[in-house]
């Protein structure tokens, strides 16, 4: 793909490009809305990425182009982005850009041809992957020295204040940071990571997404509430973050919030879930891969009823896999929409994702697509 990709650029731009980089979308295997209440995620990078063909400019001047929208190239100028001031696919590069230039960096413009293969509106991070690969280009072409987790917080910065959407930190740092053959185990509050070996094709087992085709990108307004109704948990508990609720100070905490029933569940979401991921990173520590499944059923109940972000389709697809003999399944990403994951048997692949798709056709749903995830690499110049 980058050979194309740079032809490409040189067709648009009239000379090769100076590089090509890389950058994952993800699956998040546990943690939840867990990232801005600066808890615990559990993502790892898919195979799928954005690919950006990138070369520096001096003028001031931002070329952007894309393989996978109509239009043509899109000309900007460095100094007069502004925040918000765009709703297209564009806000996302140049929204690195700015950050970039907020922060400090001596970015003077640039040529960029983007192409991903990650799916969009899916719930697989497709914009942190744009942002990622992009703000990677231009620390390698502007020798600016920042490491992938200082890259992410810039990506972020981007999403959140460029492009308007109130997302944590987990995607970017996902694409940025991942390694391959291993699940990413963050505490959000510092960025501190530790690479987990998570290799279920060694132990016969496989990792599907289910991606459900329903657009989550609807969901914005949805997401904030949530944020928003867990800043507001953490101020009536007197705590920076609900990070800071341990698991077993739960009970008392949510007597302490007296009737506020919808403040309760929330709470009592991001308090289990951050539980969860450590109870999954023990287990994959100690070898029982398989006992992690009913963990990720018991996160997916709780998005469903305490949280309330999942749908139908997404609920089909768990309740359909666990029946159908899977190890374990739930919703992944945002929510609203987008992918599931199941865990299963290699040996059972076949007939979940026929029973998948069967009960998909039965209800009348737009068929899913599935494939099996191997964690991949994050980041990465590739030419
Ligand atoms: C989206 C956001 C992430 C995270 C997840 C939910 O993917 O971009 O920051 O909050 O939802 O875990």
């Amino acid at each position: 793909m980058s050979e194309a990709v740079a032809e490409r650029f040189e067709e648009l731009y009239g000379a090769g490009p100076e590089g090509v980089w890389a950058a994952p979308g993800r699956v998040n295997l546990i943690g939840e809305h867990t990232d801005y209440n600066d808890g615990f995620v559990m993502p790892f990078a898919l195979p799928h990425t954005a690919v950006a063909a990138v070369s520096r400019r001096a003028d001031g001047v931002l070329r952007l182009h894309s393989a996978d929208v109509e239009g043509g190239v899109v000309e900007l100028r460095v100094d007069a982005l502004e925040p918000q001031s765009d709703k297209n696919w564009t806000a996302y590069p140049s929204g690195v850009v700015w950050a970039l230039r907020e922060a400090g960096h001596a970015v003077t413009g640039a040529d960029i041809h983007l192409a991903s293969t990650v799916p969009a509106g899916a719930g697989l991070s497709s914009s942190a992957a744009l942002e990622v690969v992009v703000a990677l280009a231009l620390n390698d072409l502007y020798e600016l020295g920042l490491k992938g987790w200082q890259l992410a917080r810039l990506c972020q910065r981007a999403e959140n204040v460029y492009v308007g959407a109130p997302v944590g930190i987990m995607d970017q740092t996902a694409s940025a940071c991942c390694e391959q053959g291993h699940a990413l185990f963050l505490d959000t509050r510092d960025l501190s990571q530790k690479q987990i070996p998570f290799d279920l094709a060694a132990e016969g087992m496989r990792l599907l997404v289910v991606d459900t085709q329903v657009k989550h990108s609807h969901s914005e307004g949805e997401y904030g509430k949530r944020r928003a109704g867990c800043e507001k948990g953490a101020a009536l508990l007197g705590v920076d973050a609900l990070r800071d609720v341990a698991y077993d100070e739960l009970d008392a905490a949510l007597e302490r919030l007296g009737d506020d029933e919808e403040v309760r569940r929330l709470v009592r979401h991001v308090v289990t879930e951050d539980q969860r991921v450590e109870h999954v990173v023990s287990l994959l520590e100690s070898g029982e891969t398989r006992a992690i499944g009913p963990v990720l059923v018991a996160g997916h109940a709780s998005l469903r009823d305490d949280f309330r972000i999942s749908c139908p389709e997404l609920d089909l697809v768990v309740d359909t896999a666990l029946a159908s003999g899977a190890l374990g399944a739930r919703m992944t990403g945002g929510g609203f929409g987008g992918s599931a994951i199941v865990l299963a048997e290699a040996a059972d692949v076949e007939a979940i994702t026929k029973s998948v798709e069967e009960a998909f056709a039965a209800a009348g749903f737009t068929a899913p697509r599935v494939f099996a995830a191997v964690p991949a690499a994050g980041a990465r110049r590739v030419k």
